[in-house]
C-alpha cells in the first residue's frame, strides 16, 4: 500500500429525523468522495459515522410523539442506513452514540480529563418549569436570542444568527413542552475549563499543524473567537436520557449531548476494529505517534465545536489525534428559501433516491456544493444540468465512442495508428486529467474537481467530432478515446461510484474500479485488440413529467412556488363535492398482486359495504384494523388498482413516507358524513 493514512469523519446526524439533501451534501457525500479518493491514491482510510443519540434533540422528539427515546434514535439510526445506502456513502463504521463503547469511552474520556485538572463543579441558575416539575435543558426551553432578537429561539442556538446559546441567556423564555414561564432554580453543574487552553489552541491553529487547505474563515473564526475570550462551558445536564456522569454526587445528570458526541468518531473507530476482529486497530488513527490524518467533514453550523471545543477536550483529556483538516460546507436552499423541516419546506434524501438515479442527485449536488457560500437546489436546474452535462457530456462520449467501436469495429479497440498532432494533443490530456482532477481533490475542491472530470469528457467529444472515426481513415482516435473512457472511470469513482463501475464494467475489464489506482487513470492501459462489454445508456433522461410529478408529491403546495401552485386551489363548492365518510373497517385480505397493499371490507353505514385497496400492509397489522374506524372518500369514481377495484380512498397523514390512519375521535355511526 504505502500511502498515508487517514481518519475521515462526516458529523453524527441527530437520529430525530431523516437526512435531507442538504445534509447529503453538507459532509455525507464530500466525505465520501474524499475517502473513495484517498482509496485511489494508495492511501489508508477509515471513513467513520454514526447517530448522534443523546440531547434534547430527541427527547423532545420523543416526549411530543409519545414514545421512548429509544425507540426514535433506532428508527431513525436505521432510516440513515438505508438513505446512506442508496445514495452510495460508504461508511466504514456506522455506530450510535447510545451503545456500550460509547459510554465507557465518554465516560473515561470525562474522567481523564478531570484528573488533568481540566473541570471543576459550581452551583449555577438554570430555568426550571414548575408545571413540569423539573429543569429545561437546551431546546426544552424557547425565548428570543439575546443577541439578534429573534422570537422563539430555542436555548441550544439561535437559527436566526447562529450564537450559541444556554437555555438561560433566553430572553422571556417559555417551556416548550407546557408553555409555562420558567423561574430560575439552582443546580449542580461541571463546567469545562475551556478558557485554560486558549493559548495551547491560538498556538496549534497558527502552528503547520492543520491542512493547507483548512479554510481561512475557520481559523479566523477560532482565532477570533479566541481574542474576545473563551468562557468554561457547562458539560452536564440535569436530565436522564444520556451518558451518567461518571463522579459521586452527579445523580441526575447526564454528559452534555456536545460533550460525547465527537467522542462517538473514536468509539465508532473502536467498534470498527473490533468488528474486523483487529480490537487494537483503533489505535494507529488515534494514538499521537501514528501519524494517522483526522479529517472532519461538518456542516457549517458545526463549526465552533469542531474547530474550537473539540480540539481543546482533545487537548485537555491528551490521548488522541488533533484534527488535520475541518472541511465545512455553508447552507443548501431549496428553490431559493431556507429549507425547514417544520414546514416541510424539504426534500429528503431517501424521498429523492425513490424517484432519481443515485448518480445524477450525486452529481447535481456536488455540482451547486456550498463549498464557499449558500447554493440553491432548483428541480428544474437539476433535470437541465443532469440532461445537458451529465448525460449531454459525459455519458455522451462515453457511450458514443464504446457504441461505435461495439458497431463498427466487433467491439475490438483498434490498435494506435500514427499520432498527428490532434492526437498528440488529445494523448496529453489523458495523461493529464487525473492530475488535473486529483489536484482539485487534495486542495478539497470537490466541486471544481468534479466541473474538471466534466471539462476532459468534453475534451473527448471534441476530438471525437473533429477525428471523425465514422470516415474510416485512421483508427488511432477510437483507440484514444478508448483509453479515455477507460481514465473517466477511474476518476468518475469518488462521484459517481455507480456509473463508474457500469463503465467499467461495459470497457469489459476485470475486477472493479475501486481497485484501481488514481495514478493509472493517467496511462494508456487500454491495449489495442482488447475486446469491450456489453453497452448500455449510462443514464436515463429526466423528464419534465417526472420534476413535475416530484414537485406534487414532496413539496409542499403554496411554499413560494408562484403561479403553477396557485391554479391548484380549489374553491369551497369544489370541496364539497368530495363526499368524506366515516367507515368501520370489517375485513383485511392481502392483495393478491402487490406486496404493500390491501384490500379492506369497510362498513360505510347508508353507503352499504364495499372494498377498497389500501397502501398500508407495512404501517398496521390487520389485528389492529378490524372495528377500527376510518375516514373515507366515498365518492371517488372506482378505479382498478393492480387489477383489483377500488371503491373509494381512506385518509391517512403522511409522515416521513408512513401512512397514519384519521379517525374520529369516539365511535360513530358509520356513513356519518364529514362536512
Ligand atoms: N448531531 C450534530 C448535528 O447534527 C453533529 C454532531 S457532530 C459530532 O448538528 F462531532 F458531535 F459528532
Ligand atoms: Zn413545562
Amino acid at each position: 500500500m504505502g500511502g498515508d493514512r487517514y481518519l475521515v469523519t462526516a458529523a453524527l446526524p441527530y437520529a430525530n429525523g431523516p437526512i435531507h439533501i442538504g445534509h447529503a451534501i453538507g459532509c455525507y457525500i464530500p466525505a465520501d468522495v474524499y475517502t473513495r479518493y484517498r482509496r485511489l491514491r494508495g492511501d489508508d482510510v477509515v471513513y467513520i459515522c454514526g447517530t448522534d443519540e443523546h440531547g434534547t434533540p430527541i427527547t423532545v422528539s420523543a416526549e411530543k410523539e409519545g414514545v421512548s427515546p429509544r425507540e426514535i434514535v433506532d428508527k431513525y439510526h436505521g432510516m440513515h442506513l438505508e438513505a446512506f445506502k442508496a445514495a452510495g456513502v460508504e461508511f466504514d463504521n456506522f455506530s450510535g452514540t447510545a451503545r456500550e463503547i460509547h459510554y465507557e469511552l465518554s465516560q473515561a474520556f470525562f474522567r481523564k480529563v478531570d484528573e488533568n485538572g481540566y473541570i471543576h463543579r459550581e452551583t449555577v441558575e438554570r430555568p426550571y418549569c414548575p408545571s413540569c416539575g423539573r429543569f429545561l435543558p437546551d431546546r426544552y426551553v424557547k425565548g428570543r436570542c439575546p443577541d439578534c432578537g429573534s422570537e422563539d429561539e430555542r436555548g441550544d442556538q439561535c437559527e436566526a444568527c447562529g450564537k450559541q446559546l444556554e437555555p438561560h441567556e433566553l430572553v422571556d423564555p417559555y417551556c416548550d413542552i407546557c408553555r409555562e414561564t420558567p423561574e430560575m432554580r439552582e443546580t449542580e453543574h461541571w463546567f469545562f475549563e475551556l478558557s485554560e487552553l486558549s493559548d495551547k489552541l491560538g498556538e496549534w491553529l497558527r502552528s503547520g499543524k492543520l491542512s493547507s487547505s483548512l479554510p481561512n474563515n475557520a481559523r479566523n473564526f477560532a482565532l477570533g473567537w479566541i481574542k474576545e475570550g473563551l468562557k468554561d462551558r457547562a458539560i452536564t445536564r440535569d436530565m436522564t436520557w444520556g451518558i451518567p456522569v461518571p463522579v459521586e454526587g452527579a445523580d441526575g445528570k447526564v454528559l452534555y449531548v456536545w460533550f460525547d458526541a465527537p467522542i462517538g468518531y473514536i468509539s465508532s473507530t473502536k467498534e470498527w476494529s473490533e468488528g474486523r476482529g483487529e480490537p487494537g486497530l483503533w489505535k494507529d488513527y488515534w494514538l499521537g505517534e501514528n501519524d494517522c490524518k483526522v479529517v472532519h467533514f461538518i456542516g457549517k453550523d458545526n463549526i465552533p465545536f469542531h474547530i474550537v471545543i473539540w480540539p481543546a477536550m482533545l487537548m485537555a483529556e491528551g490521548s488522541y489525534n488533533l484534527p488535520w483538516q475541518v472541511a465545512s460546507n455553508e447552507f443548501l436552499n431549496l428553490e431559493g428559501r431556507k429549507m425547514s423541516t417544520s414546514r416541510g419546506w424539504v426534500i429528503w434524501l431517501h424521498d429523492i433516491l425513490e424517484e432519481f438515479e443515485a448518480d445524477a442527485v450525486r452529481y447535481y449536488l456536488l455540482s451547486i456544493a456550498p463549498e464557499t457560500s449558500d447554493s440553491d437546489f432548483k428541480l428544474e436546474e437539476f433535470q437541465d444540468k443532469v440532461n445537458k452535462e451529465l448525460i449531454g457530456t459525459l455519458g455522451n462520449f462515453i457511450n458514443r465512442t464504446l457504441t461505435f467501436i461495439k458497431s463498427k469495429k466487433d467491439g475490438v479497440v483498434p490498435n494506435m495508428g500514427v499520432l498527428e498532432d490532434l492526437d498528440k494533443d488529445f494523448m496529453n490530456d489523458i495523461k493529464a486529467c487525473s492530475k488535473d482532477v486529483g489536484g482539485e481533490l487534495e486542495r478539497f475542491k470537490l466541486k471544481h474537481a468534479q466541473d474538471t472530470l466534466l471539462h476532459y469528457a468534453q475534451k473527448g467529444n471534441v476530438y471525437f467530432q473533429n477525428r471523425e472515426p465514422w470516415k474510416g481513415e485512421n483508427d488511432t482516435s477510437l483507440y484514444l478515446c478508448a483509453n479515455l473512457c477507460r481514465s473517466l472511470a477511474i476518476l468518475m469513482h469518488p462521484f459517481l461510484p455507480f456509473s463508474a463501475e457500469k463503465v467499467w464494467k461495459m470497457l469489459g475489464l476485470e475486477g472493479g474500479v475501486a481497485e484501481q489506482t488514481w495514478d493509472s487513470a493517467g496511462e494508456l492501459r487500454l491495449e489495442g485488440r482488447h475486446r469491450i462489454g456489453e453497452v448500455s445508456a449510462l443514464y436515463s433522461k429526466i423528464e419534465d413529467d417526472s420534476i413535475a410529478e416530484f414537485k406534487k408529491r414532496y413539496l409542499p403546495i403554496g411554499e413560494g412556488r408562484g403561479k403553477e401552485e396557485v391554479k391548484e386551489m380549489v374553491d369551497y363548492e369544489e370541496f364539497n363535492k368530495v363526499d368524506l365518510r366515516v367507515a368501520t373497517v370489517k375485513k383485511i385480505e392481502d392483495h393478491p398482486n402487490a406486496d404493500k397493499l390491501v384490500l379492506l371490507t369497510i362498513d360505510v353505514g347508508s353507503l352499504g359495504e364495499r372494498q377498497i385497496v389500501a397502501g398500508i400492509k407495512e404501517a398496521y397489522k390487520s389485528e389492529d384494523l378490524v372495528g377500527r374506524q376510518i375516514i373515507v372518500v366515498a365518492n371517488l369514481k372506482p378505479a382498478k388498482i393492480r387489477g383489483v377495484e377500488s371503491n373509494g380512498m381512506l385518509l391517512a397523514a403522511d409522515e416521513d413516507g408512513n401512512p397514519i390512519l384519521l379517525q374520529p375521535d369516539r365511535k360513530v355511526k358509520p356513513g356519518s358524513r364529514i362536512h
